[in-house]
């Protein structure tokens, strides 16, 4: 699809910025809501400047295009294009979807979760918060002929209504709002939500639980990604205070490290009941000594029986998520055949493990 078929959907109706009509004046506003980070005016104003019709390195083009990548994360092409997971996500549908089911599926993007699902016999809503990704979704499903079974709905899911957008309470959940640390993209207040609002009690969950595994490893080219001490013979430490608190995402393949763990679980999430607690400690055994650096994490959806999806870099080191890492503020002295003991807690977004130790002592005993 070309950027004047996305901009042509996103800029009907017309709505208020119809009554602006000179196209310089829509440029410079344009321009101003770009510069005041307002996207979404941005795209109209420009859309109606001109920029969905004009080549693409038309000035009003770019601008308009600016304001699209912001509104739209590249992410969503790699991730389109990650085979292990496109593959897990049809397989898990193919085996769980029925003929005739009804099936919600929250954060349609492209729309490939709902297409599978059409394609298994199911009637489909799915529900998109932004506007023009829920536009062009609309125009997939009707590239391929689905435009029947599928109802695109842009809205948060927390927004719908059953009766409403959505015909009755729906026979299947399939839902994809996972960041490489799982939690983040707050699929644990969403999911209490349908599961109160928008499930059948009995429903079918793609997928129906996951497990947030980590790993200690000793790296200083990791520590490296998120702290700074000395260069070129100044002390530049001050600046790790602005170095991220929580994780990251990162391949860590690419990075030199060992392992002084074994993989542990630090969370267990079964989507169709409340999660567990939200703060777990630990008491992990080390198998080589070192100084850890860093905690990697990566999930395991179990998305239907016998199909599972992971952003482990042991068996999917390419997967698009990469995986979650977290720096610890000074490396832990880990001792080989001792333990150290941590605590993971969160917040039902972010999950952060700390080590428990007592001020400046060691953390392994
Ligand atoms: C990670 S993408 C997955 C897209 C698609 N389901 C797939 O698997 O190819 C998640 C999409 O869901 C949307 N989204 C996230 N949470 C949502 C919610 N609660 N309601 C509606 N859309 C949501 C995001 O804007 C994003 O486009």
């Amino acid at each position: 699809m070309s950027v004047s078929d996305v901009t042509s959907v996103v800029t009907r109706p017309l709505g208020p910025f119809a009554a602006f009509d000179g196209r310089e004046a829509l440029l410079r506003r344009g321009e101003e809501a770009l510069a005041r980070r307002d996207y979404a005016s941005a795209v109209h104003l420009l859309g109606l400047a001109g920029g969905h019709l004009a080549a693409p390195h038309d000035r009003t083009a770019r601008l308009m295009n600016r304001a699209v990548r912001e509104l739209v994360p590249r992410w969503h092409f790699s991730m389109l294009n990650d085979d292990a997971r496109n593959t897990a996500y049809r397989r898990a549908i193919e085996a769980v979807v029925r003929p005739g089911d009804l099936v919600l599926d929250i954060g349609t993007g492209a729309g490939l979760l709902s297409l599978f699902a059409a394609r298994a016999g199911a009637r489909v809503v799915t529900c998109e918060v932004e506007p023009l990704v829920a536009a062009v979704a609309e125009q997939v499903v009707a590239d391929n002929g689905l435009s029947d079974r599928i109802s695109v709905v842009n809205a948060r899911s927390t927004d719908l209504r059953v009766g409403v957008e959505l015909p009755d309470r729906a026979d299947v959940l399939v839902t994809e709002i996972f960041d490489c640390g799982l939690l983040g993209e707050h699929v644990l207040p969403v999911l209490a939500h349908a599961r109160r609002e928008l499930l059948r009690p009995d429903s079918r969950l793609v997928p129906g639980s996951a497990r947030l595994w980590a790993q200690l490893v000793d790296s200083e080219q990791i520590w490296a990604r998120n702290s700074v001490t000395e260069v070129a013979g100044f002390d530049l430490s001050a600046f790790a205070q602005l170095r991220s608190l929580e994780y990251f995402s990162t391949y860590v393949h690419q990075y030199e490290h060992t392992p002084l763990t074994d993989p542990f679980p630090v969370l267990d999430v079964d989507f169709s009941t409340r999660p567990g607690p939200a703060e777990v400690h630990l008491e992990v055994p080390v198998t080589a000594g070192g100084r850890a650096h860093a905690v990697v994490m990566w999930f395991e959806l179990a998305l239907s029986p016998g199909v599972t999806l992971c952003n482990d870099v042991a068996e999917n080191p390419q997967s698009h998520w990469r995986q979650a890492v977290q720096t610890f503020d000074r490396p832990l002295e880990c001792a080989a055949g001792g333990t150290v003991p941590l605590l993971a807690v969160h917040d039902g977004e972010r999950v952060l493990v700390r080590p428990q130790q007592p001020a400046g002592g060691p953390a392994t005993r």
